[in-house]
């Protein structure tokens, strides 16, 4: 008895494995015939390249995507994209013109697929639950200054700035451990033009609190 179970566990495994990283190689392949490398570096991480590389860079780094992202947001978002950074990419004036390239639906799924599978060890799985907490609400938006960069809904209005990426939806788009290791260190993920550091005026509680609070938007 345990034997046979054993070896329908271990037929299944054999099944299985091969298709996952099929579906990885796949989602590779289709990412680089749409030569979606050409602005997205996928391997990371960011420190290793030069200053004038990361200004000449034309899309976000893509290296960390399956730690940043929750994947229904990501593979809805390849085939149908909409703005999030309301300033062209790296620019610290000019509008984003949008009209980024969309994948076919079952393109999208093998992508995501492939860009789920790019994962960072500096992200904590588990840490952060989305929560409306209030002090993360008072954080957020009075005791620092992130919604004067950061547009987020409150009441189904759109309030706050322009110059960081729009939180509108980012509790669908990202996932709540990303955004408490991106706060702790933006570095690691952007090192120019990048969000201001926060360590030292948050401390860690409040970075959760905060991270949590974003989580829900
Ligand atoms: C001409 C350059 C260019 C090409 C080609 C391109 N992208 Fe992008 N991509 C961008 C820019 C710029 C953004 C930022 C858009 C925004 O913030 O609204 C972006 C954003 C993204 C994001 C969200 C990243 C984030 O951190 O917000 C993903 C995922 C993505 N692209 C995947 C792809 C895939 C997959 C392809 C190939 C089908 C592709 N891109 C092709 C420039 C490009
Ligand atoms: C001076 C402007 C500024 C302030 C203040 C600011 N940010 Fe940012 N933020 C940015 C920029 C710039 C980026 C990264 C831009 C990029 O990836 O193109 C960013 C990125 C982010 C991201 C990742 C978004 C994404 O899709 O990649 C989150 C989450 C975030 N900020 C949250 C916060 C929180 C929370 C605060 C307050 C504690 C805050 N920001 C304060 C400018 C700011």
């Amino acid at each position: 008895m345990k034997k046979s179970v054993l070896v329908i566990v271990s037929f299944i495994a054999f099944i299985v494995s091969p298709c996952v990283l099929a579906d990885v190689t796949a989602g590779k392949a289709a990412f680089d015939s749409a030569g979606c490398g050409d602005c997205h570096y996928t391997e990371g991480p960011a420190r290793e390249k030069t200053i004038e590389d990361q200004l000449t860079k034309k899309g976000p780094e893509l290296w960390y995507a399956g730690s940043k992202f929750n994947r229904p947001w990501l593979e809805g978002w390849l085939s149908a994209p909409k703005i999030i950074r309301l300033l062209k990419y790296n620019s610290l004036d000019t509008e984003n013109p949008g009209g980024h390239a969309a994948l076919s639906v079952s393109d999208a799924t093998q992508v995501a697929d492939f860009l789920m599978s790019l994962t960072s060890d500096v992200v904590e799985a588990g840490v952060i639950k989305p929560k409306a907490h209030p002090k993360g609400k008072l954080i957020f938006k009075k005791k620092m200054p992130c919604s004067g960069c950061h547009q987020y809904e409150d009441r189904r209005k759109v309030l706050g700035g322009k110059s960081g990426p729009s939180l509108v939806g980012a509790g669908e788009r990202l996932n709540p451990d990303w955004i408490y290791a991106y706060l702790k260190n933006p570095k690691v993920f952007k090192p120019i033009r990048m969000m201001p550091i926060f360590e030292g005026l948050l401390n860690p509680k409040d970075m959760q609190f905060v991270s949590a609070y974003v989580a829900t938007f």
